[in-house]
């Protein structure tokens, strides 16, 4: 039985990477609809505020995710949850696809 496990857990894992390129959003229309999301989130996704996070270059899938979450009511959050309720399923998408396109790097500190 033992040797079930991992061959089920690698086929999870190779699973992964194929679900995770499904992104069906339109960049330029999220782009557009990203105004009401800047005062927080910034139009580059880097957040304005300190209570906000910065959304620039987060997966796809982990954004649609986390706004189907605030809309559905799974995830709670004062603001997120009411400017999630105003979000179609093709506003959702579009907005992942901007934010998810956005390069960003990284600088570990010395
Ligand atoms: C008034 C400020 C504000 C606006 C406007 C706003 N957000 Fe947020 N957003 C937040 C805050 C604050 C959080 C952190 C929520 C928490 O702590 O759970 C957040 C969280 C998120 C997250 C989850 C990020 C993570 O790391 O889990 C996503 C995705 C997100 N916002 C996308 C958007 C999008 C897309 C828009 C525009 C449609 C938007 N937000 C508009 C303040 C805002």
């Amino acid at each position: 039985m033992i040797r079930v496990l991992p061959a089920a857990l690698v086929a999870f894992a190779l699973a992964l990477p194929a679900s995770a390129q499904t992104v069906s959003g339109d960049r330029d229309a999220g782009r557009a609809k990203a105004g009401q999301c800047r005062t927080c989130h910034g139009i580059d996704g880097i957040a304005t505020i300190p209570i906000a996070p910065h959304i620039a270059g987060e997966n796809f899938v982990y954004l649609q995710t986390q706004l189907r979450a605030f809309r559905s009511g799974k995830r709670e959050h004062e603001i997120m949850s009411v400017v999630a309720k105003t979000l179609s399923d093709q506003d959702i998408d579009d907005l992942s696809a901007w934010y998810s396109a956005i390069e960003i790097t990284a600088t570990i500190p010395e």
